[in-house]
């Protein structure tokens, strides 16, 4: 997969991008990124990219030249542009795996008070918002975007790391832990040093089920409306519920 990010600021995209596993994913060639600044495409003199709204009001919006010739020049009509935005559809694991499928995207960030509409309108193929709150920019959503997509191609985890993942299955990742065996007076549950597979493996599915019925009611609700529950799951979760397990 190629990702080109559009950004007035290159450098926080480059500097995340060059950490821990998205760095190992490109170095294996599972994705390629790169961060463009779009100000380099401005036509005046000054680099401008931005000016006073229309009708007036607060901030600046950004002008549609720069953002248009930088888009232009990535050849954007064979690839799919989201703009970051806390107005576009919310970010989930969902639709996370299914742009982890696309061959080419282009993220756009926007900065101040936006683009101006007529980029979104005539250039933008998918708003997204990593959710309900607003950032000063959309470099932090691009990068969430980057990371929550790219661990999800093919190559980049182990299949078995996914797979126990929170959400990868509606449930909620159940507890990890490691050494010491007792810790400030704090022991890690019997079972698991057990050795018993069967057990271990009884108490991390009860435990997932018993996270997400306290915090997530929603994922197990989905879950089962989507038909993914094995019938052990559905009973080990009504065994929960009455407080049996
Ligand atoms: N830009 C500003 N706020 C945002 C949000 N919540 N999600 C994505 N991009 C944004």
């Amino acid at each position: 997969m190629n990702i080109q990010v559009l950004t007035l600021f290159p450098e926080v995209i480059d500097s995340y991008v060059n950490t821990s596993i998205i760095k190992r994913a490109r170095e294996k060639n599972i994705v390629s990124i790169e961060s463009i600044n779009f100000r380099d495409y401005a036509d005046n003199k000054h680099h401008s990219v931005d000016d006073t709204p229309f009708g007036g009001g607060a901030g600046m919006v950004l002008t549609p030249q720069p953002v248009v010739s930088a888009l232009e020049n990535l050849d954007y009509k064979n690839k799919k542009v989201i703009y970051l935005t806390p107005k576009g559809k919310t970010l989930n694991q969902d639709l996370a795996s299914s742009l982890s499928k696309e061959p080419d995207l282009i993220l756009l960030c926007g900065h101040y008070e936006g683009l101006d509409q007529r980029v979104i309108d005539h250039y933008v193929d998918l708003e997204v918002s990593i959710g309900d709150y607003v950032l000063s920019g959309g470099e932090l959503g691009a990068l969430v975007m980057i990371d929550a997509i790219t661990r999800l191609i093919p190559g980049t985890l182990t299949e078995d790391s996914l797979a126990e993942e929170s959400f990868s299955n509606y449930l909620l990742e159940y507890p990890q832990y490691t050494r010491p065996r007792e810790f400030e007076g704090h022991a890690v549950p019997d079972v698991l040093l057990s050795g018993n597979h069967k057990n271990i493996e009884l108490y991390r599915i009860t435990e997932s089920i018993k996270l997400t019925l306290s915090r997530r009611k929603d994922l197990i609700a989905e879950g089962i409306e989507n038909k993914y529950f094995s019938d052990r799951i559905i009973k080990l979760i009504k065994q929960v519920k009455k407080n049996l397990l």
